[in-house]
């Protein structure tokens, strides 16, 4: 180890412990180099060394529950390490990114910040991002640790979650992200099962160290910690932001005895070495500030989800088109709070990106209508509406926004504001072609009006790229290739919990596994749009699927995928389990694969994945174990999770003993 403990008095120690202000960890009177910790996951967001008044400039990219609607790895890896340029320019050591929280709820106000309802594709994005950030020599901090699924009373209401269901479904994605060895995990607000998160020892070490595997610092949630000494006597490592009675709660617990120096050293020997991770020279940036917004360009391309494309109204095609909407000039940038990203990047308007990249072929009609012109919006709408009678086509762009989603509370609806809905239903009243471009970072009920428009494009929270992106795909520049990362319902009645938000004290995960897709295909619900749904301008057919046994609980799947159009394009294969006969209640089927693929107009591609234990396991709360009901599987090969084009049975039947395994 660089820095030897043994150079720090007791008091320096007990000072490591927290944090000397907002940002930095404490330097032992200056022993130790000075770290800075900052957020976020959509981009730098950093208060000025200088000057904590000023928000430093970065590139604001994609929100993370955008980025997993890529389905793609190797751009949530470019993503992380496109921010952490923006750390290294800046000075920060770590980024507090990213969040791998489970989307149980689409009401959770802070979705737009996680990658999905399902662990294993938020696992896979967040342990990507996190290789992303590290390999500039930047540290992370996965979060929020654990069972953080809504906003509302966070700090307060327990998150009552049975042992199986947080295994499988809430513990499951810090599991894979951990593998890319985050230098820090952040623990959340909230008590799991009745225990602060920030003191819960059994959650702090023996689950998050001895059975996932971490062996970096714990940094709390900015103010989760409610006593500094109850924190690290649970190995909880460093308190953020500083707090002043941190001293006195630590000497009070040595004097009392409950508290030993080997508990504060264990704490302050993690915490050097995340220092000593930080002082490595090659911190090398390799992209300018003007490739960052491309690399943001290409990312929100990416992430896009066509919904709906009837008559096949996109690409567009040209003719007399106008253009408006809530985010038409400036698009949805972030979500509110933490994650907010400051950027320099000068906006056009949509239309004007339509215009350039259609260029003659078409008349693009701009309206005056935006978000920011809302109070005399109505005769703005009817001007656009008027407008809209004699065009070819409308581009509308509606969302959420910053006020909807954000940090701090919850959505209390689905729906959009009615200000969108009346505007979408008044042009699709006034005009046949409405084209949709949707700005939101979570699920939206679209009942009243998607029967009435042609298209939906989802562009997510798409960072300071969401015109440009927007405009390659709608103009045929790009061919989408999103698919949701979650369930878009019929109703918020549809969902495990409804409008129920638990009563301040505790909320019971009744629902236990059966999240997301998990619950709506074991219960039988219809969905606005399925788990892993995306349309293309492209056709793909799925064939020759072949499974090869390696061992009892070890197979090889193989398939054909082929682009059968005429155009270039991506395709994200998705291949599912099913545990045919269960003694347990399981999901009707569980993703254990995914692979993005670039198929060449008329192109065949060969998918291949391995399937391990883990693939067929469920958590055994009577053994504490992963294991395997001896019996039939189903692998189901699809191109959403309700659209399955192959399917393979296989029969696993171990002797006894051999059904389980602890990893
Ligand atoms: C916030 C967030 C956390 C963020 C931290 C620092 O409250 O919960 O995600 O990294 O505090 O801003």
């Amino acid at each position: 180890m660089k820095y030897d403990i043994k150079n720090l008095t007791l008091d320096e120690k007990l000072g490591m412990l927290c944090g000397t202000d907002a940002w930095r960890i404490s330097t032992a009177n200056g022993k130790l180099p000075e770290v800075f910790l900052s957020d976020g996951p959509h981009g730098l967001r950093m208060h000025d060394k200088k000057d904590p008044s000023v928000v430093r400039f970065a590139t604001a990219m994609p929100s993370l529950s955008t980025v997993a609607n890529s389905w793609d790895v190797e751009l949530a890896r470019l993503d992380g390490s496109t921010i952490a340029d923006d750390c290294i320019d800046n000075e920060a050591d770590v980024l507090l990114a990213p969040g791998v929280n489970i989307k149980r709820t689409p009401l959770c106000g802070r979705n737009f910040e996680y990658f999905s309802e399902d662990p294993y594709l938020a696992g896979s994005m967040g342990k990507a991002f996190i290789e992303g950030v590290q390999s500039k020599g930047i540290g992370t901090s996965l979060k929020h640790y654990c069972a953080n699924n809504r906003e509302y009373d966070r700090n307060s209401q327990t998150s009552e979650v049975d042992k199986r269901t947080l295994y499988e479904i809430y513990l499951r994605p810090f599991e894979i992200a951990i593998e890319a060895k985050p230098w820090t995990v952040m623990c959340s607000y909230n008590p799991i099962n009745g225990i602060l998160a920030s003191e819960n020892k059994k959650l702090l070490k023996d689950v998050l160290r001895n059975d996932l595997g971490f062996d970096g610092m714990v940094v709390s949630d900015w103010g989760a910690v409610r006593d500094s000494a109850r924190s690290a006597k649970a190995c909880l490592d460093l308190c953020m932001p500083h707090n002043p009675n941190a001293l006195t709660q630590l000497r009070r617990a040595l004097d009392e005895g409950w508290l030993t120096e080997a508990d504060v050293d264990e704490c302050v020997q993690n915490i050097l070495a995340l220092i000593e991770k930080t002082q490595n020279g090659d911190k090398k940036t390799t992209t300018t500030k003007e490739e960052r917004h491309d690399i943001a360009v290409k990312i929100a391309r990416e992430c896009a989800v066509l919904l709906k494309n009837e008559d096949n109204i996109l690409p567009l095609k040209g003719g007399k088109i106008i253009v408006g909407g809530h985010f038409h000039d400036i698009p949805l940038v972030g979500g509110g709070g933490s994650s907010t990203v400051r950027t320099a990047y000068n906006f056009r308007p949509i239309e004007t990106e339509i215009a350039e990249r259609l260029g003659d072929k078409a008349e693009i009609i701009p309206t005056k209508y935006s978000a920011w012109t809302m109070n005399p919006a109505i005769h703005f709408m009817k001007d656009f509406v008027e407008d809209a009678y004699s065009c070819d086509a409308v581009v509308v762009t509606v969302g959420t926004g910053y006020l909807v989603e954000s940090e701090d509370f919850d959505r209390t609806s689905i729906r959009l504001h009615p200000s969108h809905e009346d505007l979408i239903l008044n042009l699709a009243a006034a005009n046949e072609n409405v084209i949709v471009v949707l700005h939101a970072g979570s699920a939206i009920d679209m009942s009243p009006w998607i029967d009435k428009v042609k298209a939906v494009l989802l562009v997510g929270i798409a960072g300071e790229a969401g015109n440009e992106a927007a405009a390659d795909i709608l103009c045929g520049r790009c061919c989408p290739s999103g698919k949701l990362s979650e369930t878009f319902p019929l109703s918020i009645y549809d969902t495990p919990t409804g409008l129920e938000r638990g009563n301040g004290f505790y909320e019971r995960y009744s629902e236990g596994v059966l999240v997301g897709y998990r619950w709506y295909d074991t219960m039988g619900y219809d969905v606005l749009f399925p788990f892993g749904y995306g349309l293309s301008y492209a056709d793909f057919e799925y064939s020759d699927i072949e499974l090869t046994k390696c061992g009892e609980t070890d197979y090889e799947v193989s398939f054909n995928v082929t682009n059968v159009s005429d155009v270039d394009a991506k395709e994200i294969a998705q291949i599912y389990v099913k545990d045919v006969f269960t003694t347990v209640e399981r999901p009707e089927k569980e993703l254990v694969a995914f692979e993005k693929l670039s198929l060449a107009a008329g192109e065949t591609k060969r998918v291949s994945a391995k399937l391990g234990f883990r693939a067929f396991a469920y958590y055994n709360t009577s053994l504490d174990a992963w294991h395997i009901d001896n019996g039939d599987f189903e692998i189901l090969v699809g191109a959403s999770s309700r659209d399955i084009r192959l399917k393979a049975k296989l029969r696993i039947e171990l002797p006894y003993g051999e059904q389980y395994s602890t990893r």
